[in-house]
C-alpha cells in the first residue's frame, strides 16, 4: 500500500512509521511527504531518506506551496492509498477528504472527545490534562473528516498522568506511546483489518 504522510514539525511519528514499512511491520511504502514548513524536521528525514516532499499549502512564507487541487493531483500520480497526519497542524482541505474517504487518519495526544479541537494541539493539550486533575491521557487515532480531531475514533491506548507530571512529562509519555499505536494501527489499515460498525464506528481486527 502506498502512504502519504503529512508533518508539520519533527516528525517523530513519520519517522516510526518509516521504520516499520522497512523492517516489515508495515506491508506499506511511504511514497510522499507533504508539509507545510518546508525546514521542518520531518522534511529533512524525508530529504535524507530520498522521500519526495511536497509543501502544502501554499503560503507566503511557502509561495511554492501546493493549491488543493494541485495537491490532489499529486497525490494521485503518487498512487496514494492512505493519508496518515502525524503533527500536521493545517486543516485538510474537503477535496482531499472527498477523494480520500475513510482513508485519512489523524492522530492527536489526547483521549478524544477531551481536550481536542482547534488550540489544542502541542504542549496545550498537556498543560489541558494536568490542570484537569485527570488521571490518564493517551493518543487517538481517527479518520479524518471536514473539522479538527472530530473524526470516528479507531483506536486509543492509556497512559498514567502522575501527580507531578509537568507538561514535557506528558507530552513525552504520550508521544512513547502514539509511536507504538500508529505503526499498529497503520500495519491494520495496510492488511485490510479494519471493519465498520453498523452506527458508523470502525473497528480494528486483531492478526488471527
Ligand atoms: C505529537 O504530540 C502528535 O500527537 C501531534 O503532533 C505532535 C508532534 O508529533 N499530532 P511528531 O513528533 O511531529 O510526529
Amino acid at each position: 500500500k502506498s502512504l502519504a504522510v503529512f508533518v508539520s514539525g519533527g516528525g517523530s511519528n513519520f519517522k516510526s512509521i518509516h521504520l516499520a514499512t522497512l523492517n516489515g511491520a508495515v506491508l506499506g511504502d511511504v511514497v510522499v511527504l507533504v508539509t507545510n514548513k518546508r525546514d521542518c524536521g520531518g522534511a529533512a528525514y524525508a530529504r535524507d531518506n530520498s522521500i519526495p516532499v511536497v509543501l502544502f499549502p501554499r503560503s507566503k512564507e511557502e509561495p511554492e506551496g501546493l493549491s488543493a487541487d494541485d495537491l490532489v493531483t499529486i497525490l494521485r500520480k503518487f498512487k496514494v492509498d492512505f493519508t496518515l497526519l502525524a503533527g500536521y497542524l493545517k486543516l485538510i482541505p474537503v477535496e482531499l477528504v472527498r477523494e480520500y474517504p475513510k482513508r485519512i487518519l489523524n492522530i492527536h495526544p489526547s483521549l478524544l472527545p477531551a481536550f481536542g479541537g482547534k488550540g489544542y494541539y502541542g504542549m496545550k493539550v498537556h498543560k489541558a490534562v494536568i490542570a484537569s486533575g485527570a488521571r490518564y491521557s493517551g493518543p487517538t487515532i481517527h479518520f479524518v473528516d471536514e473539522q479538527y480531531d472530530t473524526g470516528k475514533i479507531l483506536a486509543q491506548r492509556v497512559v498514567p498522568v502522575c501527580a507531578f507530571d509537568t507538561p514535557e512529562e506528558l507530552a513525552a509519555r504520550v508521544l512513547h506511546e502514539e509511536h507504538r499505536l500508529y505503526v499498529d494501527v497503520v500495519a491494520a489499515l495496510c492488511e485490510d483489518r479494519i471493519t465498520w460498525r453498523d452506527d458508523g464506528v470502525p473497528l480494528i481486527q486483531s492478526k488471527e
